[in-house]
């Protein structure tokens, strides 16, 4: 089964037929909503809207661990996950799809491991996303004529507030290319359920001090809309791309990661 997570503006995930809605209780609490089970081409989706549907949960509200652990319930061996981000790198464009190959968090007060009782665990987190699914939307992308941009530090914000423009000025100089505000910790929290995990961004507008106006929540979830075409014939490529098995580092994430 594949995890796809929707974010601002992606509820659904069109060309896929729901066979079932399905709640899931967790150890950690309730996900952000039920999760859409399906099929495309006779592999099995289970999809979540990040922010509930309707959108009514913040970013640094959602219970991040029960989203994860859910769709480790559910049987998902892997996740890809749909964020809208502030360009920060003037190259990156309103439209732009991107996947993100590093991370910078800077999220507080979230709940960010599962291991925080009597197991201590150390998971390696130098790549923090999934090369397999990564190169699996790169070959999708290559085949469907859409483009995607392969390379980018993604830098995670707590908000709900936007940035300032000296923040976003700092970002560039930590070496951040996007920000958005949901990439973390469910990156790391497949990693430690050795879930395998992509992000997949599409710049929804110019980080603050880039752009010349004001931005605005309806810039952002206007924008996604419009990549949504793009997004579906993304996935679906992806999908039919995606060998059954898997062969990466992340099926063994929790080897030698006990103390
Ligand atoms: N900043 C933070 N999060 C975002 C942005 C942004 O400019 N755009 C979309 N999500």
């Amino acid at each position: 089964m594949i995890g796809v997570i929707g974010g601002s503006g992606v509820y659904e995930i069109e060309g896929i037929v729901i066979k079932e809605e399905r709640k899931v209780s967790t150890p950690f609490g309730e996900p952000s909503d039920a999760y859409r089970i399906g099929e495309i081409a006779g592999i099995e989706i289970a999809f979540l809207p990040r922010h509930g549907s309707p959108h009514h949960i913040a970013p640094h509200k959602i219970n991040y661990r029960a989203n994860i652990r859910g769709f480790k319930d559910l049987g998902a061996e892997r996740i890809i996950s749909i964020n809208a981000v502030g360009g920060i790198n003037r190259k990156l464009k309103p439209g732009a799809i991107v996947i993100p190959d590093q991370i910078i968090d800077l999220t507080e007060g979230r709940e960010r491991t599962f291991y925080d009782k009597e197991d201590i665990v150390h998971v390696d987190f130098t790549e923090p996303y999934c090369p397999e699914l990564r190169a699996a939307i790169f070959s999708a992308g290559e085949k469907s004529g859409i483009d995607v941009v392969k390379r980018a530090t993604y830098a995670c914000v707590n908000g709900p507030r936007l940035e300032t423009a000296a923040e976003i000025r700092a970002f560039g100089f930590l070496g951040a290319d996007v920000v958005g505000m949901t990439g973390m910790p469910e990156a790391i929290l497949a990693r430690e359920l050795e879930i395998c995990f992509t992000g997949l961004a599409v710049v929804t507008n110019h980080a603050a001090g880039i752009s010349k106006t004001r931005l605005t929540a309806t810039e952002v979830v206007m924008k996604m809309k419009e990549a949504t075409e793009r997004i579906k014939h993304l996935l679906k490529e992806t999908f039919a791309n995606i060998s059954p098995g898997r062969n990466c580092a992340c099926r063994d994430a929790l080897k030698n990661a006990k103390m």
